[in-house]
């Protein structure tokens, strides 16, 4: 058989995020609302992706498909070859409050986690030390959330995401109630930790258009709602990145400049 002919008949199994003519409605008769409407997309595995548009235009929503919390109404959903579903073990969900276990602490909410994917106890302890290292909260192990700022239990959230080594993460606003400074932070350790896993896909919610300049390989812009995709744009800045040297780099502020004018079209 001719080489052409071979490399046409292996077909890899599908991977990261396809996203084909889904259209999503809420309520009935007079109360209803079209969230969202024909939304085609590709997310290739280990890409990090925003969603970015207006309040109300079915981001959340579009989220809640992903994690298999909504069945999608028409069109097709896949996550690698699969269809979402609630409870999958490769994929993780982070929100802007922290939804910590507040009778626990840090070092417990992280091994919790663990625990949930099978991780054997024996190593359980280093991979708490080394999550609680990267996002600067080893000092903190044993504090309960309570004991902590907002910054502080986002960033236990955060180690906790990706203490999941799962293939599939998706956040929402997971920044959306800090201040600038605690922000950019978290922004720095959210892609060092992304950066240290080689094929994990993710999809980050956001209303700062800097932050998904700033993170992303590729925003999609969603017109206000019905919710449809009206940009495609690569962000085409060298990794590996950091968010505060980012800011004094013209061709940042110029992509976060574009991403408005896409925005108020
Ligand atoms: N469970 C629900 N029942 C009825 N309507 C809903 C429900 N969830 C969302 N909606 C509607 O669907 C639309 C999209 O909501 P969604 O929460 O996805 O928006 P969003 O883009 O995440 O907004 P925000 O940026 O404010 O978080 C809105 O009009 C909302 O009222
Ligand atoms: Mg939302």
């Amino acid at each position: 058989m001719p080489i052409d002919n071979l490399q046409s008949t292996t077909t890899d199994p599908p991977s990261g995020i396809h996203i084909n003519s889904l259209s999503h409605e809420f309520g009935r008769n007079e109360s209803r609302v079209l969230a969202l409407d024909n939304i085609t997309l590709d997310i290739a595995e280990g890409e990090f992706v925003s969603l970015v548009g207006a309040s109300g235009c079915g981001k959340t929503t579009l989220l809640d498909i992903m994690s298999g919390l909504l069945a999608p109404q028409s069109g097709t959903v896949l996550l690698g070859d699969t269809e979402p579903l609630a409870g999958r073990q490769d994929t993780a969900r982070m929100f802007a409050r922290d939804a910590l276990l507040p009778w626990l602490t840090a070092a417990q909410n992280i091994g919790f986690s663990l625990a949930t994917r099978n991780v054997i106890k024996e190593h359980r302890e280093e991979m708490i030390m080394q999550l609680l290292r990267e996002v600067q909260l080893e000092e903190f192990a044993d504090a309960y959330p309570a004991q902590l700022s907002q910054g502080m239990r986002q960033r236990v959230a955060l180690a906790r995401t990706f203490s999941l080594k799962s293939k599939f993460v998706l956040l929402d606003e997971p920044f959306g109630a800090l201040d600038a400074m605690t922000k950019i932070n978290l922004q720095d350790q959210l892609v060092a930790l992304w950066e240290g896993t080689s094929s994990t896909t993710v999809v980050l919610v956001t209303h700062d258009l800097g932050e998904a300049v700033a993170l992303s390989d590729r925003i999609f812009v969603l017109s206000s709602r019905p919710g449809k995709i009206i940009a495609n744009i690569p962000i085409s800045l060298p990794r590996p990145r950091n968010v505060k040297e980012l800011q004094s780099l013209p061709k940042y502020h110029e992509l976060v400049a574009s991403l408005w004018e896409k925005l108020s079209q």
